[in-house]
Parts: C-alpha cells; sequence; structure tokens
C-alpha cells in the first residue's frame, strides 16, 4: 500500500518536473518531495554554466522567482563571489568546496528564508559582516532574517570580524570547526557573544587551547559545544556559566587529569575519547556545588565515552546514576578490570553487558 502510494508520489514528482521545467533541473539533479513543486536541486560537479545568471533564477516574462527549496553548489570554482542572488524561496543554500575566498557584500540579502548557510571547505579567510546584510526590517538591522545555521569550518580564519555577526543575530548554530583559531581574540569573542541564542557551537581542532573567561555568559541557551582535537588541558572555566550544556565533546584533547569541580551541571553527554595521556579522573570532576545545602550535586549523565587513555582506574563516584546511563565506552583502557571492580558495587556489571553486545 505505501508502496503503491510513493510510487504514485513519485510519478507526479516526475510530471511536476517535466512541466515546470525548472532552469537549475536541466543541468543539475533536481529532487520533489511530498509533491511539491519545489524542487531540492544538487550541482556537484563541474557544471559548465555559469549559475550565477538570472536566467537560472527567475522567470523572465514574469520576474517571477523559480520554486527551489535548497540549493547545493558544490565542487566550483566561485574563488570571489559576487553575484547577488534573486530573491528565492530556499531554505538551504550549501556553497561548500567552491575555493570561495571573498565574499561581496549583500550577496544573500534577496535570500530571506535561508535557514541554512553552508560555506563548509573553502579559503575564506576574512569575511566582512557587510557579507551576510540582509533587508529591511523593523527594528532589526538589515537581517538575513531566517538564518539559523552557519557552518564556516574547514576554512582559513584565524579571527571574526566583532560584527560578523549583526545581521544574523538569531543564529542556533555557528560551525567554526578546522579554522587555524589558535586564540579566541576579543573581536572573535565579541562575535561569538553577539549570539545570544546560540545552540550549537563547534570549535574542533581549531589549535585553541582554552576559552576566554566569560564567554558562555551570553550565548546561555548553548546545549551542544565541540572542543575535540584541540590542546586543551582542563575544562575551561565558563563551562560553568554554560547552565543548558547537554553534550561536551573532548575528543582527543590533552588532558592528563580531569581534576574536581567543573560544575557541569546539566551535561547528559561527554565525550571524551582518545586522550591518550589521561591518567586521573577525581571522583568530583563532574560533580559542582549545589547553591542551597552546599552538598555536591551530578550532572544527569546518559552517555558517558572515555575510551582510549591510560586511566587505570576509574571511581564510581564519578557518576551518581549508573543505571540512567544509556550509553558507556571505557574501551580500551589499560587495567580494565580494575575500573569494572571499582564499578561493581553500583551495578556495574549490567553496561558492561550492554557494552559487550554493542561490541559484538
Ligand atoms: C513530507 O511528508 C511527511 C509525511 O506527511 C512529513 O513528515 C515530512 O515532513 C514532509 N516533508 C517535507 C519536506 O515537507
Ligand atoms: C529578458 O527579457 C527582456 C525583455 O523583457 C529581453 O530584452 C532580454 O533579452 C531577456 N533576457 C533573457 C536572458 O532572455
Ligand atoms: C521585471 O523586473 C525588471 C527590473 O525590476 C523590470 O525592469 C521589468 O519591467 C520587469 N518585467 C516584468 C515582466 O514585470
Ligand atoms: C570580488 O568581486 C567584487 C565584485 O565584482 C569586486 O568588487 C572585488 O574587488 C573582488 N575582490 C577580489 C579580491 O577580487
Ligand atoms: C590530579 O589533580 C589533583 C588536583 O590538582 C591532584 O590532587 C592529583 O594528585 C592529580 N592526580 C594525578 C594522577 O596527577
Ligand atoms: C569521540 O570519539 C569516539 C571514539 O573514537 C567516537 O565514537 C565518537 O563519535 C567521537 N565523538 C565525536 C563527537 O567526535
Ligand atoms: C545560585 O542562586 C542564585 C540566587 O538564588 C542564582 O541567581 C544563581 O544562578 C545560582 N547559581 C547557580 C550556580 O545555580
Amino acid at each position: 500500500m505505501t508502496g503503491l502510494y510513493l510510487l504514485a508520489a513519485a510519478f507526479i514528482g516526475t510530471i511536476l518536473a517535466d512541466s515546470i521545467q525548472l532552469p537549475f533541473c536541466k543541468i543539475c539533479k533536481c529532487h520533489f518531495v511530498n509533491n511539491s513543486a519545489q524542487a531540492d536541486v544538487t550541482c556537484t560537479t563541474n557544471i559548465q554554466y555559469n549559475i550565477f545568471n538570472d536566467y537560472f533564477w527567475k522567470n523572465n516574462a514574469t520576474n517571477e522567482s523559480y520554486a527551489y527549496a535548497s540549493i547545493n553548489f558544490q565542487n566550483n570554482q566561485f574563488i570571489n563571489l559576487s553575484y547577488t542572488f534573486p530573491p528565492s524561496e530556499l531554505t538551504y543554500l550549501n556553497l561548500a568546496n567552491n575555493a570561495i575566498y571573498g565574499i561581496a557584500d549583500s550577496v544573500f540579502q534577496n535570500l530571506q528564508n535561508m535557514e541554512t548557510l553552508i560555506l563548509s571547505y573553502n579559503d575564506l579567510e576574512i569575511l566582512h559582516p557587510d557579507a551576510l546584510k540582509g533587508q529591511y526590517l523593523e527594528l532589526r538591522y538589515l537581517p538575513l532574517r531566517s538564518l539559523k545555521e552557519l557552518r564556516l569550518d574547514h576554512n582559513k580564519l584565524h579571527t571574526l570580524n566583532q560584527d560578523l555577526f549583526m545581521h544574523t543575530t538569531d543564529l542556533e548554530i555557528l560551525d567554526l570547526s578546522f579554522n587555524p583559531i589558535i586564540t579566541i581574540d576579543h573581536h572573535t569573542l565579541a562575535a561569538i557573544d553577539s549570539l545570544a541564542v546560540l545552540k550549537e557551537l563547534y570549535l574542533q581542532y581549531t589549535k585553541i587551547s582554552t576559552l576566554p573567561d566569560n564567554m558562555l555568559h551570553t550565548p546561555k541557551y548553548l546545549e551542544i559545544l565541540d572542543l575535540s582535537g584541540n590542546p586543551i588541558k582542563e575544562i575551561p572555566a565558563t563551562l560553568k556559566q554554560a547552565h543548558s550544556l547537554k553534550s561536551l565533546y573532548l575528543n582527543n584533547t590533552d588532558f592528563v587529569n580531569l581534576t574536581a569541580e567543573n560544575g557541569l551541571k546539566n551535561l547528559e553527554e561527554l565525550y571524551m575519547c582518545d586522550n591518550i595521556d589521561l591518567v586521573n579522573i577525581d571522583p568530583m570532576a563532574l560533580a559542582s556545588v549545589s547553591n542551597n545545602s552546599g552538598g555536591a550535586v551530578w550532572p544527569p549523565i546518559k552517555k558517558l565515552h572515555i575510551g582510549n587513555n591510560k586511566l587505570a582506574y576509574l571511581d564510581s563516584d564519578i557518576i551518581a546514576r549508573w543505571d540512567a546511563l544509556s550509553e558507556l565506552d571505557i574501551r580500551p583502557i589499560h587495567g580494565l578490570a580494575n575500573v569494572k571492580k571499582s564499578m561493581d558495587d553500583r551495578g556495574f556489571n549490567a553496561y558492561a553487558s550492554k557494552d559487550q553486545r554493542r561490541d559484538g
């Protein structure tokens, strides 16, 4: 029954594709979802056509924009992005892998439904705030008003202009990973701190050794922070301010000793694999001191991944509720037997067998 329905849907999709004749669908792959007339366009091999031509975007006779829902242009050599996209309803634009090193002012200003902009794997070293300029809206300064997700990973950014996000203040996801940031200077800090509703921040492999104090005070809804692959030796103090943080990634960092009292209040997932020099985790490492009672409180950890290090012992007190764990990865650490022994009191056996099942 479902199969038949899908077949019918696919058939209608084909008819639409033929009848609408969206120009990009002649040179790229198009996919129509749910009988909609809007196409998801994918052009990921070299295109001989110049896609930066209004012909592809709007009907010359009526001036109406063509119905593209998402556009994925990759593996071209745009280099200097200076084409101002005409108005479009698209919600997703992927310009990864295009050797882009410059973006002219306001090129995205007509894409006021765009929620996701991907600029990964380019050559951006400098990004000017005007590149992200949008259009007039009362009470806001020329916003790109729908933008929620910006991926700038795998570029050459050392620093961000402090006003970089002045037109995109509603960003919830920012990916800066694999840029040679080294130090989060005060401009970069100001830029990130202008994002009051940021929920996910990706900073893995940026060569940073810590986060500036108070960095996480403003983005107070931050839920996911990835600091993997950086020369970080201790939990940055500002993580105490990240009251909403649920997932922390510290894979492949330089921890030797995860010391007490890092105050990760609401943490549900900790990934700390491949810290190959890690020899000690303090029993109070994840705990914080409660305001009221003065006693220690533990975060509600559900997933704990701390495989591949030099830990010979893991105190069962690091987690308050072993029975609340849904994932545990402590492999392959030396002296695993000691760890198991220390946890047996807390019903560790159940999780060891869960782990073995995942192994098998
Ligand atoms: C397509 O339809 C399904 C079921 O009605 C819905 O869950 C899904 O979100 C729709 N997808 C889009 C892209 O509209
Ligand atoms: C678009 O239409 C105008 C006339 O309205 C014409 O002069 C022009 O050549 C057309 N452009 C293209 C690309 O067809
Ligand atoms: C399309 O827009 C252009 C520029 O805004 C205008 O000059 C032209 O007359 C419009 N054509 C139609 C058919 O509305
Ligand atoms: C990029 O293109 C714009 C518009 O054509 C031009 O003004 C600018 O100088 C170019 N930048 C570089 C670095 O080539
Ligand atoms: C880890 O750090 C704590 C606090 O600084 C210290 O008391 C402890 O001896 C250290 N443990 C190891 C194995 O270095
Ligand atoms: C952390 O490392 C583990 C083990 O290599 C891997 O399974 C997990 O996906 C990594 N997590 C992240 C967020 O990189
Ligand atoms: C401690 O309590 C004060 C006032 O009740 C509150 O503003 C503050 O956020 C609390 N701090 C923590 C870390 O919970």
